[in-house]
C-alpha cells in the first residue's frame, strides 16, 4: 500500500483498532502504520479519546489512551457480538419462534442450539429470512449441515415477515443488518410497535455506524428535534458517544416507548469483508443494540 493508503486506512480504523491489528489488515509492517498513526494525530486527522482529557496530550497519554481503547474494543468481534446474541436469547427463560437473518453462514442460530443443546426442552424454532437468492440457497445448505431445522423461511425483505407477525407470536427476533438505520426504520419500528415479540424476549439489532443522511434531512431532524446531539456524551466506559451513534440510540430509545430496555450497553465491533484480492480484512465499524421487552 502507498503511505496515503495507509494513512486512509489509519484515520478510518485508528480508533478501533490496533496497530497489530492494522497491520494484520493491510499487510504492513507495524512500523509502517506507527507512523501514519503519528502523522495523522499531527495532523488532527485521528481525535483525541473522550477519556484523554488533556487538548495538548503528551506522548505517554496518548499512548496510555490508545491502548485503553484499543483493550476494551474487539478487533472485529463479529463472534463476539454473535456470542452476546446467541447468550442472551439462550438465558432469556423466553422460548419459542425466533426471527432472524441467518445469511450463509447461520451461525448465532448454531450457537443457541450450541447453548441450549443440554436442555431437554425445545426451546426454540428458528425463522430465516434472506432475500438474496444464492445466500437463501446456502443459508439452507448450511441449516442442514449444522442440524437446524427452520420452521419457515422467506425470500422476501424481512419487513413482509414483520408486518405479517401477530401480537406475541415471537420469542426474540434477531436483525443482524448489514445496513443503516434510516434504511431499516420500518423494520425496526413495527417490530416495536405491533408487539411482535413476547414480554422478556430480546430485540437484537446490528447496524453500520454510517449515515448517509446528513443533517437536516427528515430522518435526522426527526430524532434530534426530540433528542438534541449531545456534544459530551459518554459510555460508562468513558468513550464519548458519536453524533450517529446517538442518531441511532436516540431513534431506538424514541420508538421503544419504555416498551424495550437496553439489556447491555451497545457492543462497536467491525465487520469483517473480502478485498478485491480475496483476502478477509476489516470491513464497516458497526454497532449491536441487544433490547429486552419488558411490557
Ligand atoms: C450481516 S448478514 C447476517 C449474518 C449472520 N447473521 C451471521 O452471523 O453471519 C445480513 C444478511 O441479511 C440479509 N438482509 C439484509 N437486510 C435484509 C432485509 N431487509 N431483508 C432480508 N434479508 C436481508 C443480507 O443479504 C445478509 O445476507
Amino acid at each position: 500500500m502507498t503511505s496515503v493508503e495507509i494513512r486512509e486506512f489509519v484515520k478510518d480504523n485508528g480508533n478501533v483498532l490496533t496497530n497489530q491489528q492494522m497491520a494484520i489488515a493491510c499487510g504492513e509492517p507495524r512500523t509502517r502504520i506507527s507512523s501514519a498513526i503519528s502523522k495523522c494525530k499531527l495532523s488532527g486527522d485521528i481525535k483525541l479519546f473522550g477519556w484523554l482529557k488533556s487538548e495538548q496530550p503528551t506522548k505517554a497519554n496518548v499512548k496510555k489512551g490508545l491502548k485503553r481503547i484499543f483493550d476494551k474494543v474487539d478487533a472485529i468481534g463479529k463472534n463476539q457480538a454473535r456470542e452476546s446474541m446467541a447468550m442472551g436469547v439462550a438465558t432469556s427463560g423466553v422460548g419459542g419462534m425466533i426471527l432472524s437473518l441467518p445469511s450463509y453462514t447461520c451461525a448465532i442460530e448454531k450457537l443457541i442450539l450450541d447453548y441450549t443443546r443440554s436442555s431437554t426442552n425445545n426451546l426454540f424454532t428458528f425463522f430465516g429470512v434472506e432475500r438474496k437468492e444464492l445466500a437463501h440457497k446456502e443459508m439452507l445448505a448450511t441449516a442442514d449441515r449444522l442440524g437446524i431445522e427452520f420452521e419457515g423461511t422467506s425470500k422476501k425483505d424481512i419487513l413482509y415477515t414483520i408486518e405479517r407477525a401477530k401480537e406475541n407470536d415471537l420469542a426474540h427476533v434477531l436483525l443482524d443488518l448489514c445496513g443503516q438505520v434510516h434504511k431499516h426504520e420500518q423494520d425496526i419500528a413495527l417490530t416495536i410497535n405491533n408487539d411482535i415479540i413476547k414480554v422478556g424476549g430480546l430485540f437484537c439489532i446490528t447496524l453500520v455506524r454510517r449515515l448517509a443522511c446528513g443533517n437536516g434531512t427528515k430522518f435526522r431532524e426527526k430524532i434530534e428535534s426530540i433528542i438534541p446531539y449531545d456534544n459530551n456524551l459518554f459510555d460508562s466506559q468513558g468513550n464519548r458517544v458519536t453524533q450517529i451513534d446517538q442518531v441511532i440510540l436516540n431513534f431506538i430509545k424514541i420508538e421503544s416507548k419504555g416498551k424495550f430496555e437496553l439489556v447491555e450497553e451497545p457492543f462497536r465491533y467491525c465487520d469483517p469483508t473480502i478485498n478485491d484480492e480475496g483476502k478477509k480484512v476489516v470491513g464497516s465499524k458497526m454497532i449491536l443494540i441487544m433490547l429486552k421487552r419488558v411490557k
